[in-house]
């Protein structure tokens, strides 16, 4: 079965809201995060229109890709992860411009927040090159380690 990417350019983000990339967005969640969302998880979200999914893509399949929540005006982004072997090649950063730029206009949105942990280094070289800023701290956030989560925002330029 054709996936949501076969048509696009590597750095063109593409909107997921197909459950047929539910087991592709789930194999890549796997290479990027130790406890990952499911395939079946994947497909509840896909059918939640205040989810919004964006992925890069090269001919075959998703090689990177950010899930974010939106309700009014704020969106959180839930997870993104880019495959190994694509890494280092600007393919979060094209994400996350895609949703300063495009995405917060469209829908409104005056701020995005996540979560990340302390110890992920790539992740918050990352966010601070896109200006998120350090908003607080949740003690032992994340499971089963205890790391702290550090509370990030962005907003948007009035
Ligand atoms: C974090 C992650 C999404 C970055 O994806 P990526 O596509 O490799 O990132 P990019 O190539 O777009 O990098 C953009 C910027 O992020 C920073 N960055 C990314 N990876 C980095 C690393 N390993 N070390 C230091 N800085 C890094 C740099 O500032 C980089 O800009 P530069 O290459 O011009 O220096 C990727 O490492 C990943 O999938 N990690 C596992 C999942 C994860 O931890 N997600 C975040 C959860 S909060």
């Amino acid at each position: 079965m054709q996936n949501s990417c076969t048509q696009k350019a590597m750095y063109e983000p593409v909107a997921i809201h197909d459950k047929k990339d539910a087991p592709a967005l789930a194999a890549l969640e796997a290479q990027c995060f130790s406890s990952g969302w499911s395939v079946k998880q994947y497909e509840a979200v896909l059918t939640d229109s205040n989810y919004l999914i964006f992925a890069l893509c090269d001919e075959k399949n998703i090689r990177a890709y950010v899930v974010a929540y939106h309700v009014q005006d704020e969106l959180e982004i839930l997870n993104i992860g880019t495959a190994p072997e694509y890494r280092r090649m600007g393919c979060a950063a094209r994400l996350i411009r895609h949703l300063q730029e495009n995405v917060c206009p469209r829908y409104a949105i005056r701020r995005i927040i996540l979560d990340v942990r302390p110890s992920n280094k790539p992740a918050l070289a990352l966010y601070t090159r896109f200006n998120f800023v350090e908003a607080g701290r949740r003690r032992r956030y994340y499971a089963p380690d205890g790391e702290d989560a550090l509370f990030l925002e962005w907003l948007r330029p009035q």
